[in-house]
């Protein structure tokens, strides 16, 4: 068996939905693009969120210990695009779009096919990201008739071609 192939191609062949996290805290809201979101327990419900530390959105996840996970549905890359490829340091990227907010007051995108309200129970350092343990303490599926997104399908959108070593 050979073992030659290369990290991108391997890891690219994992399975990710396509999300787009929305978080407000004070009088800030900020929100951006995830792939690396997964449940990982049953009782209690609880996801974990990989987060990059250095987005505009971490500060505001960290203080308001909640955030909402809008599910993006297959076609909706521009909005996969409008979230991932652009900093909401000094724009609010909501402001533009259809959105309300869940119980805990995180905005959730209208026109996801649904949507996770999370509370934050647990951060841990993982490499370049930080991993978000929360809780899933509701949502709601806002249309049935449309298939979740593939990370997949984004290509290399996120430019993380880049990030991966060219070999183990
Ligand atoms: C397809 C795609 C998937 C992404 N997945 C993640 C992810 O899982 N975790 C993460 O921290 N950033 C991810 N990003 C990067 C952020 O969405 C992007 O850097 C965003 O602009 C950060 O916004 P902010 O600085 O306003 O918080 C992804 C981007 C794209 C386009």
């Amino acid at each position: 068996m050979t073992q030659n192939d290369s990290p991108l191609s391997l890891l690219r062949r994992l399975s990710n939905g396509l999300y787009v996290v929305g978080v407000a805290h004070g009088i800030k809201r900020g929100g951006f693009t995830a792939a690396w979101i997964t449940q990982v327990s049953f009782d209690p419900l609880l996801v974990a969120l990989s987060v990059n530390p250095g987005h505009a959105s971490f500060p505001l996840l960290t203080g308001a210990g909640a955030f909402a996970i809008s599910i993006l549905g297959q076609g909706q890359l521009e909005l996969a695009r409008h979230f991932g490829t652009q900093t909401g340091r000094s724009i609010d990227k909501f402001a533009t779009q259809r959105w309300q907010p869940a119980a805990g007051g995180a905005p959730v995108l209208s026109d996801a096919i649904a949507y996770l309200d999370c509370r934050i129970v647990a951060c841990h350092p993982a490499g370049d990201h930080e991993l978000m343990l929360s809780e899933v303490v509701g949502g709601a599926i806002l249309t049935e008739d449309v298939l979740p997104m593939n990370y997949a399908e984004t290509g290399n959108l996120d430019g993380s071609a880049a990030l991966y070593p060219p070999r183990f």
